[in-house]
């Protein structure tokens, strides 16, 4: 036994030895040590020894399988370094040959209108601002100084959401009435006015939702700015500083504005403010009917009953507030003639910016 043993040992140190690769060298694990493997068997036997014989032999087979195991390990490191070495000498790289390209996508133009337009009213120390999509008609309406009976609720065909989303709260429910997808950006005013007071510099820059056909010029969801201004001796004079600015950096070059009146609830006075033509400055052109002027916003002083919502004393303060659409704003910075194509998503348009 002790014979065979010694034997069995040398035998598998030479093989192990022998071996060419970690292939090889796997065999021979599995001949000696596997489960069916020869050093397995003769340990197996043991239980037919004397009870003399057993602990002697058990204690030299354990020793052996020790032996191995430690050679088969000492050997599995030395083939796999040498292997690695001999794949990087077999190997080689064309670092000449071109590299994997990836698609990578680009802001939507209508981001980068609205990025644009938030850098410069930033610059001009107003705040940017969030308001909820789905709005109270409290907040759309009369917090706006739009009484339910008021024809201007028509001016702003509108999506009710079925669900109140009051629970069992009825005092909320007398106030805040049904939810609506917001017709405008305007609800984000009392909203704000609320939270922070006055004074106030903020634009808000959102999406908002009318029940409309569709067509070139209409879409059921577009983007807006809002923009309000509350201080102490604020005037009109100072919206059309701000906004001659304003158009001025985001078309990079000198453009005006003209005030004509305009009648909204939530001001007083309320206009609508006017643009020079961006295609032809002043001049006059088929785009501008010849007039050298675009319509671009309404506008106006906040209403006192505005403020009043807002939480705002209107003996001490005062501003005013705009809102322009941002989606057209885009088609006439970029001469899109059709508004389906900033929601459509057909690569073929948005690849051109
Ligand atoms: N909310 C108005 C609209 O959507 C625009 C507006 C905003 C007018 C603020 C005056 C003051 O038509």
């Amino acid at each position: 036994m002790k014979e065979l043993l010694a034997n069995l040992k040398t035998q598998a140190l030479v093989e192990i030895e022998k071996a060419k690769d970690s292939d090889a060298l796997y065999q021979v694990q599995v001949k000696y040590l596997g489960r069916k493997g020869e050093l397995t068997n003769l340990m197996h036997g043991l239980a037919n020894l004397s009870k003399e014989e057993k602990p002697l032999f058990g204690k030299l087979c354990n020793e052996i399988k020790v032996a191995l195991e430690g050679a088969f390990e000492a050997k599995k490191q030395s083939l796999s370094s040498s292997e690695i070495e001999d794949k990087l000498k077999n190997s080689w790289i064309d670092v000449t040959a071109p590299g994997q390209t990836f698609e990578t996508g680009h802001i939507h133009p209508l981001s980068q209108v609205q990025y644009d337009v938030e850098q410069i009213f930033s610059s001009m120390g107003f705040a940017i601002m969030d308001g909820p999509e789905i709005e109270s008609e409290y907040y759309n309406f009369e917090g706006l100084n739009i009484p339910s009976w008021h024809p201007a609720r028509d001016m702003q065909d509108t999506f009710f959401v079925k669900d109140e989303g009051h629970g069992n709260d009825s005092a909320a429910k007398k106030k805040h009435g049904r939810l609506v997808l917001r017709t405008q950006t305007s609800p984000v005013q009392v909203r704000t006015m609320e939270k922070y007071g006055a004074p106030l510099r903020v634009i808000v820059p959102g999406r908002v939702f009318r029940n409309e056909a569709t067509d070139a010029s209409h879409e059921h969801t577009f983007n807006q700015v809002e923009g309000l201004l509350i201080d102490k001796n604020i005037s009109l004079a100072d919206l059309k500083g701000v906004m001659q600015e304003f158009l001025t950096r985001l078309f990079g070059r000198e453009m005006k504005v003209r005030f004509r009146p305009g009648y909204f609830p939530f001001v007083e006075p309320g206009i609508e403010l006017d643009m020079s033509c961006t295609l032809c400055g002043e001049k006059g052109c088929r785009v501008c009917k010849h007039t050298g002027w675009m319509e671009f916003m309404g506008a106006g002083m906040v209403h006192p009953n505005v403020l009043k919502a807002g939480g705002i004393d209107s003996k001490k303060f005062q501003g005013w507030a705009f809102g322009f659409g941002l989606t057209r704003l885009t088609m006439m910075k970029y001469g899109i003639d059709d508004i389906r194509h900033l929601g459509g998503g057909d690569l073929r348009f948005l690849e051109q910016f």
